[in-house]
């Protein structure tokens, strides 16, 4: 046996004694101690703690949720109202195009498209590129709608293709055309599955035609309405189980001028008729311009006041109070002006719940809703902060309050979740009507564990909190290389057991903002991304599912002998079913054995229940279109489960653990 020889093997020999010891090291690690305190139930769990945020941000309503296909279709975007489309070849036919807006479709949508055939040839005509590509199934079926009025005395017949590339996959065909504007419609069958097809619309004789408002929506929509919502995305809503959803954002609410602040008025009714806006993250980000992002408006507040009572959550408005966006022009409405904002927050609860007899609660009724919506909170602006939010909240407040007393309202903290205005706003809002303070938290994956006990001691006689907008930003806010990675995901379930022992002080919280187009977002991280046929939940969204759809009615307390204070928990009792509902966030690498104690329970019998574990070792994994559930909850039975037992927590995890009593 040579020397060589001989030291290989006493190494491998020590590897193997090591391993040995080692192993026998881990299987005797001393088992965390947890105590759930059934003998000690507290407060009520907020019924309203986990819902969700929308603001059209990332192309998150027009090409997102609202799932119109046609860009542009009103020729209204600027400063070139053709953005989205564009002519045929010349060598192909001839013809021209100009937008005019004399005798308009209406005074909401004053331009529309003249569209000319010289020279029919192989067909003149326009193409739609849609919200970056069309996206259709093959088999789904499209209504294609138009506004027209014919020009010329020769009649047009407009020809619609959809085309994969230049290959035809669908077809219509629209004539008839009179003097007036009228709407027609045909119904285009995709034979082809491609997230990027565009349209044609074309003619091959000699004619001319006005078009305004051109819509492609499909007919497989959430619940089959016409003019709704995309199903993907709604059903991925429904399965978090929102206690309420806040609308319409948001900077957006304040827009980056009073004149594009987001109006509601403006938003319901004939969807011609509503009047589009540019939306307010077309310039916000040199980094990520969007100069065809506009707000059609087609997603109002009847629909999302639909999908609210769809999902069962409560419908949570935040309405602009005379400010514009105080990142932007931070432009205010002068005192003397403020009735007409505080009048649309007035109108806005007639619309919503009023009675169909009344102004407001008509034109719900004759959109096809007459019962009401039953809107019980509002918000007042968004992220504003300084006196003159107080100046302008205080007259707001009061004429909701007098005029409907039972309508709760949220006021807003600010952007930052701590610093000089938020104790400015904090301190003021006490004194004034307000039930909730919206509270936004972007931050580092760090400061979520850092601040679990942040609301332990937050004053219970006072205002309750809304936790508005919050999300991990794993590089830094607002920076396009923050990802929606596992680490952010499993600081916000650390974070979020605070908020759910807390909750009898935190009323509402929500993850921010909830959607990204994988083409078009502006702002990362958002919970849920999608193309223009496929979506899915980010680690961050699977977070947010666990804590909203496993929670029980009272707070339990927990105690975790924890040195490392890498350990997170919290637990609830469903009072109807008798379940305990344990949470734990194991923010260590490696597993933690634990040993759970149920004080106070009665049985002394096996009992049995369900595990939910949310796991990676790689703190950044991430989920995708093509791996949409690389981390998502795993469901087992367990059984077995006593006054004492053990569990072993997988390294960096959330692990919910439901125990039927
Ligand atoms: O969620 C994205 C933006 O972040 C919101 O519009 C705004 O309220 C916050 O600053």
């Amino acid at each position: 046996m040579s020397h060589f020889t001989h030291s290989v093997s006493s190494s491998v020999l020590f590897v193997m004694l090591w391993s040995v010891l080692m192993i026998g090291a881990s299987s005797v690690a001393r088992a965390v101690s947890v105590t759930v305190g059934l003998d000690k139930p507290g407060a009520a769990v907020s019924p309203t703690l986990h819902g969700v945020f929308f603001e059209d941000i990332n192309f998150g309503a027009d090409g997102g949720l609202y799932p119109q296909r046609i860009k542009n279709g009103s020729f209204e975007f600027t400063p070139d109202p053709t953005m989205g489309w564009q002519k045929t070849p010349e060598n192909r036919a001839g013809g021209t195009l100009s937008i005019l807006d004399d005798q308009p479709l209406n005074q909401n949508n004053p331009h529309y498209l003249r569209f000319t055939v010289l020279d029919g040839g192989d067909g003149f005509g326009i193409y739609n590129e849609g919200f970056h590509g069309i996206g259709v199934k093959q088999g789904a079926k499209y209504t294609f709608s138009v506004y027209a009025r014919a020009v010329s005395r020769q009649p047009m017949t407009l020809q619609i293709t959809l085309l994969d590339g230049d290959k035809p996959i669908g077809s219509g065909e629209l004539s008839g055309f009179t003097g007036d504007w009228k709407q027609y419609s045909c119904v285009i069958e995709s034979s082809a599955t491609v997230e990027k097809a565009r349209l044609l619309l074309a003619g091959k004789s000699p004619a001319s035609v006005d078009l305004d408002m051109v819509s492609m929506l499909p007919q497989d929509t959430w619940g089959n309405r016409p003019n709704g919502l995309r199903p993907d995305l709604v059903q991925l809503l429904k399965d978090l189980k929102p206690k309420f959803m806040r609308f319409p954002g948001g900077c957006i609410v304040e827009g980056r001028f009073l004149s594009t602040r987001y109006q509601w008025k403006t938003t319901i009714g004939d969807v011609s008729q509503r009047k589009m806006i540019v939306n307010r993250w077309n310039t916000e980000f040199e980094h990520r311009p969007a100069p065809d992002y506009f707000q059609s408006f087609g997603l109002g507040f009847f629909e999302y006041f639909q999908l609210c009572e769809d999902l069962g959550a409560k419908p949570l408005p935040i309405l602009n109070c005379g400010m514009a966006c105080q990142f932007n022009s931070g432009e205010l409405a002068p005192m003397d002006q403020m009735d007409q904002y505080n009048q649309d927050a007035l109108d806005l609860v007639e619309f919503a719940n009023g009675s169909p007899d009344s102004t407001w609660g008509r034109k719900r009724a004759e959109m096809g809703h007459p019962a009401p919506f039953n809107l019980d909170r509002i918000g007042v602006g968004n992220e504003q902060w300084g006196p003159q939010y107080m100046e302008r909240y205080a007259p707001f407040a009061k004429a909701i309050r007098q005029r409907y007393p039972d309508i709760k309202l949220i006021a807003a903290a600010g952007p930052s979740p701590e610093g000089k205005d938020f104790d400015f706003a904090w301190k003021q809002l006490r004194n004034m009507p307000v039930d909730f303070i919206d509270e936004h938290y972007y931050a580092d994956p760090s400061w979520f564990p850092a601040n679990v006990h942040r609301y332990d001691n937050y004053d219970r006689n006072g205002p309750k909190v809304f936790a508005g907008e919050f999300a991990a930003q794993s590089i830094a806010v607002a920076s396009p290389k923050n990802r929606n990675n596992w680490q952010s995901a499993l600081s916000e379930a650390a974070f979020m057991t605070g908020l759910e022992r807390n909750s009898n002080v935190v009323a509402m919280a929500s993850y921010a903002p909830l959607f990204g187009h994988v083409d078009g977002w502006q702002w990362t991280p958002n919970l849920i991304w999608f193309d223009n046929l496929r979506s899915y939940g980010t680690p961050n969204y699977y977070v947010q599912k666990l804590f909203s759809t496993q929670i029980g009615t009272t707070i339990l307390p927990v105690q975790i002998a924890d040195d490392a204070k890498k350990l997170f928990g919290c637990a609830t009792r469903d009072d109807q079913s008798g379940d305990v509902i344990l949470k734990l966030v194991n923010m260590q690498s490696a597993a933690v054995p634990v040993e759970i104690s149920l004080a106070g329970l009665a049985s002394t019998g096996a009992l049995s229940g369900e595990e939910f574990v949310l796991s990676s070792d790689d703190l950044k994994a991430e989920n995708s279109l093509d791996q949409p559930m690389k981390i998502a909850p795993v469901e087992t039975a367990v059984n077995g489960l006593g006054p004492q037992f053990t569990r072993n927590l997988a390294p960096y995890s959330l692990t919910v653990m439901r125990i039927h009593r």
